[in-house]
């Protein structure tokens, strides 16, 4: 880790404890464990909790709160039920999801998810699969384009995409620095408020870990999972998970939506968290008749 590593803060914490009501015999799942500190709320508002983190790393971060009510699996949430199980927990009243990174991972700089920190080009939360230096490899110059336009929004993908083939055929792209600094060269314009590799960055980091598609499994399987009356907490970072979550409480049988807007950061957690300026909370709650409903939980 850097020297200059900020610990992790929870974000949205008062709003995430008062929307999910732990408390005792109400079991938690944090399926987003991270650093812990929503679990360690939840927690000590008296809930046994579940944590699930798909990152192995946060096992040893969990063990170290030492707290009997704590279980941990590591795994991905879209599979939340097998992991339920696995745990022996039985229908949980809240599911917390603060998706993407956690500053720990992004202050690694050997994860390889930062292009502030200079490392290997990886950006595998779970460590498996193929790395975001073998997409930068392997993917043709549309594919690269259409990621980066369709992951990141990003409005110059092409110009990017041919400017990353470009490099690649003088020598591999192996690092976040050498990346950063291809896209940097080859981004038009002046001074911007933000890094022009960001955008380049999220998109990587979204394929490599499968992130919408494993956020859709995640939110069907919580809303099956859930006990009747139970509530689904999730923190989106970007549009692309905030639409998907919005689209998925205002169309899902087995939920129903607790507030039309999502709840933010107030300027002060901002100041003291910049993490929290993007974060849009939406809470959703499992209806009681849709409990024993064996049918898909899409029409
Ligand atoms: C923003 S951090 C969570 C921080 C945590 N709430 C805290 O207060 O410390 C997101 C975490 O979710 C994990 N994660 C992301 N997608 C996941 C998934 N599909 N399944 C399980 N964990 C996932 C990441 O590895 C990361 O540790």
């Amino acid at each position: 880790m850097t020297p200059a590593a900020a610990p992790h803060l929870p974000v949205l914490l008062d709003a995430c404890v008062e929307a999910l009501a732990p408390g005792p015999d109400r079991w938690m799942v944090d399926a987003t464990f991270g650093a812990g500190g929503h679990a360690r709320a939840l927690l000590a508002a008296g809930s046994p909790v579940l944590a699930i983190d798909r990152d192995p790393s946060a096992e040893a971060r969990a063990a170290a709160i030492m707290d009997p009510n704590l279980r941990f699996v590591a795994g991905d949430f879209r599979e939340l039920e097998t992991l339920l199980a696995q745990a022996d927990v039985p229908a949980p009243h809240g599911v917390l999801m603060d998706l993407g990174v956690s500053s720990m991972q992004l202050d690694e700089g050997e994860r390889g998810f930062a292009f502030r920190h200079d490392g290997p080009l990886d950006m595998r939360m779970s460590g498996r699969g193929p790395s975001a230096a073998d997409l930068v490899a392997e993917l043709d110059e549309p594919r690269l384009a259409a990621i980066l336009h369709r992951y990141g929004e990003e409005r110059h993908s092409r110009r990017l995409a041919r400017a990353i083939v470009a490099a690649r055929e003088e020598r591999p792209i192996r690092t976040t620095g050498e990346l950063a600094e291809v896209i940097r060269a080859a981004y038009p314009g002046g001074p911007r408020r933000d890094h022009p590799a960001r955008r380049t960055f999220q998109a990587l980091r979204i394929v490599v870990n499968d992130e919408l598609a494993a956020l859709e499994e995640g939110l069907e399987a919580a809303a099956r999972a859930l006990a009747p009356g139970g509530r689904l907490a999730v923190i989106a970072y970007h549009s692309l998970e905030d639409r998907i979550v919005k689209h998925h409480f205002r169309g899902a049988r087995r939920l129903e939506p607790c507030t039309k807007r999502p709840r933010t950061a107030s300027d002060a957690e901002i100041a003291a968290n910049p993490r929290a300026r993007a974060a849009k909370l939406r809470v959703a709650e499992k209806r009681s008749e849709a409990a024993n409903d064996p049918r898909e939980e899409r029409p």
